[in-house]
């Protein structure tokens, strides 16, 4: 089999670095002939782009404010995904700090195939600014959270978790930075599973 990954950031690419060792680390492609075939961000400045440059894959910039509404960017960058399809074989879109809401089409496009890390315990605290709202209510413990994306936000079906401990004098800084490190674990570990699955 062979599998395309394609990642899609917004900016510092974290999340989308860390998959990209893993693959390499735990060798994806021989494993399970998957390889992380482009990046592709909504932001020319994104700097995981380079990133992704310096280890050779292909990236793409589809900038969002080239376009009148959120469907005509959502065509574009389904399109670019799209010549990544092989033969038989489906591409992953793996969402990595992408920072755009996505149509109901693009995401029924894309259905089952289709990931998202967040940032806090799912189902709480959904949408923006998940590190302050969990130390506003006072939470001992935070964490992040891969799922599947469906059309409703930050709903799908949840494919790994982890549990982050909220220590005293925490800022959503300090919170945020302890929870990026185990977004990096949970992420291949679910990619993994995935690509397991579909072996
Ligand atoms: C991560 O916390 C991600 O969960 C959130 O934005 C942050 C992006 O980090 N959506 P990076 O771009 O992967 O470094």
């Amino acid at each position: 089999m062979k599998k395309n990954i394609v990642i899609l950031i917004s900016g510092g690419g974290s999340n989308m670095a860390a998959l990209v060792r893993a693959a390499q680390r735990d060798d994806w492609a021989g494993r399970f002939g998957a390889r992380v075939a482009a990046v592709i961000s909504n932001k020319q400045e994104a700097v995981g782009l380079d990133f992704a440059k310096s280890q050779g894959i292909e990236t793409h910039v589809v900038d969002h404010r080239l376009y009148p509404t959120r469907e005509e960017f959502d065509i574009r960058l389904a399109e670019v995904i799209s010549a990544y399809d092989a033969p038989g074989s489906p591409v992953l879109v793996l969402l990595a700090g992408f920072m755009r809401i996505l149509s109901q089409a693009f995401v029924e496009k894309f259905s089952g195939r289709l990931v998202n890390i967040h940032p806090s315990l799912l189902p709480a605290f959904e949408g923006l600014h998940t590190h302050q709202r969990a130390l506003d209510a006072g939470c001992k413990f935070a964490g992040a959270t891969v799922h599947l994306v469906t059309p409703q936000l930050d709903k799908g079906p949840i494919l790994e978790q982890a549990v982050v401990p909220v220590l005293e004098g925490d800022t959503a800084q300090t919170l945020a930075a302890r929870v990026l490190t185990q977004e990096h674990v949970i992420y291949a570990k679910a990619v993994t599973r995935l690509l397991q699955a579909q072996t």
